[in-house]
């Protein structure tokens, strides 16, 4: 099946939508030479406006969308900053609700209140050790992600702006140090900090991708 990654950055949700078994085209408004490396087509695009531009080919061509709007306007630090970022979830939803396909828009803690009935992803539910990142992810277009369990976080996190020390776990937010640690966890080599500090795990979305087919086969046994 087709999938379209809209706001793909360097790839985490890409690689995760592949090792599920999708072919996947990514959308980002600016070049992304690293994305090249997953092998999966690429459109540099506004990512809504692209929707609307090519809606009658998305809709005959794609079987899913994934949306990570970029989340600067929901992250803390950001709104400390007082910088200005636009806030393009709810203008996301209107264009994926118009395609009428199933979809999953992710996002950050900050942005909880702009997501309906969101799912919460955490390493430890994948085997991850470097990183808890939590991120979070609302599903639509007529189905549904099951929650997995959230096991207890037993490793501190090293405190921003400093590196990890015995195995502490890392926030890849910002000027992170450790960025092999993560490439490492999460399966990412291509990425560089850039990537990383943006990015989703790409298990967390072979998590996503393998529950949508799921429902695919739920569905066709009940026909
Ligand atoms: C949070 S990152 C996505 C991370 C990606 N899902 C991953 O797992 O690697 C958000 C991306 O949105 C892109 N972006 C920002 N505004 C955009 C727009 N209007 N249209 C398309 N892409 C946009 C940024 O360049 C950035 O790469």
């Amino acid at each position: 099946m087709n999938l379209l990654d809209l706001y793909c950055c360097q790839g985490g949700a890409t690689k995760g939508y592949q090792d599920a078994g999708f072919i996947v085209t990514g959308v980002d408004i600016d070049p992304q030479p690293r994305y090249l490396e997953t092998g999966a087509a690429f459109h540099q695009a506004d990512a809504v406006q692209f929707v609307y531009d090519r809606l009658d080919w998305i809709r005959s061509t794609f079987g899913f969308i994934h949306a990570s709007p970029p989340c600067q306007f929901d992250s803390d630090c950001q709104r400390i900053m007082d910088n200005e970022h636009p806030d393009l979830i709810g203008p996301t939803r209107e264009a994926l609700e118009v395609t009428g396909l199933p979809y999953v828009i992710e996002n950050v803690r900050g942005a909880l209140p702009k997501l309906k009935q969101p799912v919460e992803l955490c390493g430890l539910m994948f085997g991850m050790t470097r990183t808890y990142r939590h991120r979070y992810f609302e599903a639509g277009g007529g189905w549904t992600l099951p929650q997995p369990e959230h096991p207890e976080h037993k490793v501190p996190q090293a405190k921003l702006g400093r590196p990890a020390r015995n195995g502490e776990v890392i926030q890849a937010v910002g000027n992170f140090s450790g960025v092999g640690l993560v490439r490492a966890d999460w399966g990412v080599g291509w990425m560089n900090r850039d990537g990383l500090r943006e990015a989703i795990p790409p298990a967390y979305a072979q998590y996503i991708g393998e529950r949508f087919r799921d429902h695919l086969d739920a569905l066709r046994v009940a026909a």
